[in-house]
């Protein structure tokens, strides 16, 4: 597969839509490392390692030094936004990162202005922006997009684009009729149905440009049959949802474990407190509903209680997000988990995670733009599902149970890459590695 990946030749536009908290952190970051101020500490393209070959061969590269990804040098910037502050004014609102920081590469981010979103408030209540588009119909305002899409491409001598959705999360929505099939979504887009949410429409006109879309949300947005066949066709890379970080990202660390060991699972109970625009948004029962039914699969897909009744056909699981001004970005979260063991013998474990939302959100945009971008020049198209690494509620082919355990998770991507560049697939086996002993005894 090897022979078929374009080389990353030329600059990558990364637009976002929404740029807030987790989009200026990321911005923010990527100038700040490209000057040599700071380490991408948690993106694996920047900082990880992959193992080629048999452990005795020792061979450990840096993905980036593996696999063919755009340069951070090679990045250009932009997005759209409700409201039109700059990307340095609204990083500095957002107060994730210091002061200090956001000066050292202010000139970089002030140069960023958001282009007017699509937006509808009957989507985030809580949400109160100026800076949005008009048109008669969403089919218009698709179009408005995509004339967004093509002169920034121009302006800024892009080769290649990939957009990451990083907008509030919209309220619940249900896969419908209109969301079935290309045709009957066009005919939505054109009739202004209720059905379509705005980030639908940022996911139309990227994926109809063969633009690659990554969703950060817990919104459907690029999730429906329709823009799935989109995908297919227009040979677009598509992947979603919601940036596993935080209390989630500490969930499919842990229940994997407790699952590998047979212990059983009671209860977990998971609270969070935090106080960004994104906390206030989600204060609002039909945004929390998106988030909820993201947070709640996680569990039982891991744990499987169907197949294994004794263990997990009881547990009682409970999601809390509370808006709390005072944290900010830096959200706290309590889990209490009751498990048993032996002979039934229950336990406790008590999680206190002082975590900041944005920091873990950063690296993960940096790196599913980077891996959206490899895909579409190794010719994927559709769902990357070896990418479920980095969302809380993968988006896979329909019918096909998710998986969260991210350790399966890891193991998935990392012999995605592998294939892609033609190296042996990893099982883990290494029973060779013992021949000899096997065959002594
Ligand atoms: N921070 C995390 O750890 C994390 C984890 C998982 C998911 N998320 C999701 O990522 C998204 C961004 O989080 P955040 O903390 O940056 O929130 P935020 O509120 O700081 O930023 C979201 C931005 O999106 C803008 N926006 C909303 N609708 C838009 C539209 N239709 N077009 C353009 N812009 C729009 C808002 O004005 C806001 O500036 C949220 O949906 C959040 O739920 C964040």
């Amino acid at each position: 597969m090897n022979h078929v990946i374009e080389k990353a030749e030329g600059k990558l536009g990364v637009l976002i839509p929404g740029l807030g908290a987790v989009a200026t952190t990321v911005i923010a970051g990527v100038e700040a490392v490209k000057k040599g101020l700071s380490q991408p500490v948690g993106s694996l393209t920047q900082m990880g390692n992959i193992r080629l070959g048999k452990r005795t061969e020792n061979r450990f590269p840096k993905i980036k030094e593996f696999v063919p990804l755009a340069a951070l040098e090679d990045i250009v910037f932009g997005g759209w936004d409700v409201y039109s502050d700059n990307v340095f004014e609204a990083a500095s609102k957002a107060k994730v990162l210091e002061p200090m920081l956001l000066h050292a590469v202010k000139q970089e981010l002030e140069a960023i202005r958001p282009m007017k979103a699509v937006f509808d408030k009957s989507y985030i209540t809580n949400l109160d922006g100026d800076h949005i588009k008009e048109a008669g119909s969403k089919f218009e305002l698709a179009k408005a997009l995509m004339d967004d899409i093509e002169n920034f491409r121009d302006a800024n001598d892009c080769s290649r684009v990939v957009m990451v959705w990083c907008g509030s999360t919209e309220k619940y929505i249900e896969v419908s009729t209109v969301h079935e099939t290309i045709q009957n979504f066009e005919e939505g887009l054109r009739n202004n149905d209720p059905a379509i949410s705005p980030s639908m429409i940022y996911a139309y006109a990227a994926i109809k440009l063969g633009v690659p879309f990554m969703n950060g949300a817990p919104n459907l947005s690029c999730d429906i049959p329709a823009l799935i066949d989109l995908a297919k066709e227009t040979g677009t890379p598509i992947g979603g949802k919601d940036f596993k970080t935080g209390q989630t990202l500490m969930k499919t660390i842990l229940a994997p474990g407790l699952q590998a060991r047979a212990l059983g699972i009671k209860g977990w109970f998971s609270s969070n407190i935090l106080g960004n625009r994104d906390g206030y948004v989600l204060d609002h029962p039909d945004n929390f509903k998106t988030k909820e039914v993201s947070k709640l699969s996680v569990l039982e897909d891991i744990l499987q209680p169907d197949i294994n009744p004794e263990l997990y056909g009881d547990i009682y699981h409970k999601v809390r997000i509370n808006y709390y001004p005072p944290h900010g970005d830096n959200k706290e979260s309590w889990d209490n988990i009751d498990i048993f063991g032996w002979l039934g013998y229950p336990m406790q474990i008590k999680i206190n995670f002082l975590c900041r939302d944005s920091i873990l959100a950063a690296p993960i945009v940096l790196d599913l733009a980077l891996f959206a971008d490899l895909a579409k020049r190794a010719q994927m198209s559709g769902i990357q599902e070896w990418l479920s690494f980095y969302f809380k509620s993968p988006q896979t082919a329909p019918g096909l149970r998710p998986e969260h355990d991210i350790f399966k998770q890891l193991i998935k991507m990392q012999n995605t890459l592998r294939h892609m560049m033609g190296e042996d697939l990893i099982t883990h086996l290494g029973l060779d590695y013992y021949q000899d002993l096997v065959e002594s005894l």
